[in-house]
């Protein structure tokens, strides 16, 4: 099967590769330099030249505050050109996996998001997530559309520059206290679970839109209370409110997401959130000699 990465340079682009190329699949993987989907004009030749099966589209433009106030940049990287790039996938016979969020939600339904459920988002990005997501199904039977929440990969994002756990980290240990928000609450996602998930789905033809986070769900706060543990870090971590944040985007703020479709068909392969985070930590050598059942005392007391 021959694939090609779009977005190629970003946390989950990099995971893919790596993920994908490890099963020895022949893989492409472009960066926005190499293609950018925006270039519609172009888009249908450069990829031609892969000859592509797969088409995987990483690329976005999601710092969710810049888009509330550019949503010509949000919908064109977001919505337009994954139009276009459905259109050029039709002409290659190619399916494409295209991946959305749980903010197409709104975070006010009280219980985990299933795929069947109305979107209802509430900022300019989850709007054009959604657009995104709509255009695709109306020119493209064969999608796998990939919706899924709070991603941190070995990368780090390269349009929201780090992740949170690198962030938590980096502050923890600069200042050895951070105040962290306590009422947004979703399933943070290890790229390189969400990236060997789609390797098995893309040997299916089950097409359609699919929940894929791992399993469980922590507040900002909580789970920033996992990192130190796991890390063996002392560090004061305060609760606080996203209303004390200067947010400009709304944000939901129960958005996690149920990967029913994934456990209907019995393919679901994501982790609970603690052994994720855990084999993120031992990856990035933050986690010496002290993997589950061995945490040392002092770290278990730390726990929640
Ligand atoms: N991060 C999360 O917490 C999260 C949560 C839910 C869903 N998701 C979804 O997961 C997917 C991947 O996110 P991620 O965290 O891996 O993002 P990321 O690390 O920020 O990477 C996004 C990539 O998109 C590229 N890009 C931006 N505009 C482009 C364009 N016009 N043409 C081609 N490439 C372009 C960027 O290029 P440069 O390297 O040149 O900047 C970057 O490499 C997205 O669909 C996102 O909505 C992410």
């Amino acid at each position: 099967m021959r694939l090609v990465i779009l977005g190629g340079n970003g946390q989950l682009g990099s995971d893919l590769a790596e993920v994908l190329r490890s099963a020895r699949e022949s893989v492409v993987s472009l960066s926005r330099s190499e293609l950018d989907i925006t270039q519609s004009s172009v888009l249908l030749e450069k990829l031609s030249h892969h000859h592509p099966d797969v088409i995987l589209n990483c690329s976005v433009y999601h710092p969710v505050d810049e888009c509330e106030n550019d949503p010509e940049r949000s919908f064109a990287v977001n919505a337009t050109a994954v139009r276009a790039l459905a259109l050029a996938a039709k002409d290659l016979q190619a399916a494409v996996v295209h991946f959305s969020s749980d903010y197409v939600f709104d975070g006010e339904l009280g219980r985990p998001y299933k795929e069947e459920d109305t979107p209802t988002p509430v900022s300019v990005f989850g709007v054009s997530k959604v657009a995104g997501e709509q255009l695709l199904r109306a020119v493209l039977p064969r999608h796998f559309i990939v919706r899924t929440s709070g991603l941190y990969g070995l990368a780090g994002s390269r349009v929201k520059r780090g992740n949170f756990v690198e962030t938590m980290l980096r502050l923890g240990r600069q200042n050895g206290q951070v105040r962290v928000v306590n009422d947004i609450r979703m399933a943070q996602t290890s790229t390189r679970n969400l990236a060997r998930q789609v390797l098995a789905l893309i040997h299916t033809k089950h097409y359609g839109t699919y929940h894929a986070s791992d399993h469980g769900d922590y507040s900002w706060f909580e789970f920033a209370k996992k990192i130190y543990q796991y890390s063996a870090l002392e560090v004061e971590v305060t609760p606080v409110s996203w209303r004390e944040m200067p947010f400009v985007a709304p944000r939901p703020r129960y958005s996690v997401l149920e990967n029913c479709r994934l456990k209907a068909l019995g393919m679901d392969q994501m982790q609970p959130i603690d052994v994720a985070l855990q084999a993120y930590l031992k990856s990035k050598d933050v986690v010496p000699a002290m993997q589950g059942s061995s945490l040392s005392k002092a770290a278990d007391s730390r726990a929640l």
